[in-house]
């Protein structure tokens, strides 16, 4: 079986929109795939609880408690290699982890590591990017789904949605509205990873 682990920090909802697709659209029978860990940086992230329900092993590591960037990743990918098997390579996703990752990190999972981004990059990397593009007077907006690279929101884009930017928009209503799109451009774009893998 190949294994999915699944990175959150907090309400989880890419995360369950990915478990929720992949029992919709059986990925275990189609790509001998499964959601096997979701782990938080965060012991209060919502969406822990939403993964126990599912009966999916879930793990918190908490950055605090390492002396350094480094020795935080270090443990992360120890626990996420107990996932991997050299002839089913584990599938890192990044969903909503709030955590900069070292370059020896996204080496090590390089091919095998995505993340979601809720702006169209390369526009608008980094943070506040609902606020950023309503200031920058963006008439639309959106997310990007993306191969991790050790360059911050950048890497080879492999799928994306648009959304308008309407008016009377806030920070809040523009992310509600992007994040929808994100529950279906997300598990899409996983999808079409695991055909090909
Ligand atoms: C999403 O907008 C994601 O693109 C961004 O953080 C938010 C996380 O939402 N990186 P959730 O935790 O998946 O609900």
């Amino acid at each position: 079986m190949k294994n999915i682990v699944i990175l959150i920090s907090g309400g989880g909802s890419n995360m369950a929109a990915i478990v929720k697709t992949a029992q919709r659209e059986r990925w275990a029978d189609c790509y001998g795939a499964r959601v096997a860990a979701v782990i938080s940086n965060k012991a209060q992230a919502q969406g822990l609880q939403f993964a126990s329900a599912q009966g999916i092993v879930t793990e918190v590591l908490d950055h605090r408690s390492y002396p350094s960037r480094e020795a935080f990743d270090a443990a992360l990918a120890q626990l996420i290699d107990r996932y991997d098997d050299p002839g089913q390579p584990v599938l890192v996703l990044l969903a909503g982890f709030m955590r900069i990752l070292t370059p020896g990190f996204v080496n090590r999972y390089a091919g095998r590591l995505v993340n979601i981004h809720p702006s169209l990059l390369p526009a608008f990397a980094g943070l506040h990017t609902h606020q950023r593009a309503i200031d920058a007077g963006c008439q639309v907006a959106g997310a990007t789904v993306h191969r991790v690279t050790p360059e911050l929101d950048h890497g080879p884009i492999l799928a994306q949605a648009v959304v308008p930017v309407l008016p009377g928009d806030t920070a809040d209503t523009l992310a509600a509205r992007v994040l929808t799109q994100e529950h279906l451009i997300y598990p899409q774009a996983v999808a079409q990873l695991l055909q090909k893998m």
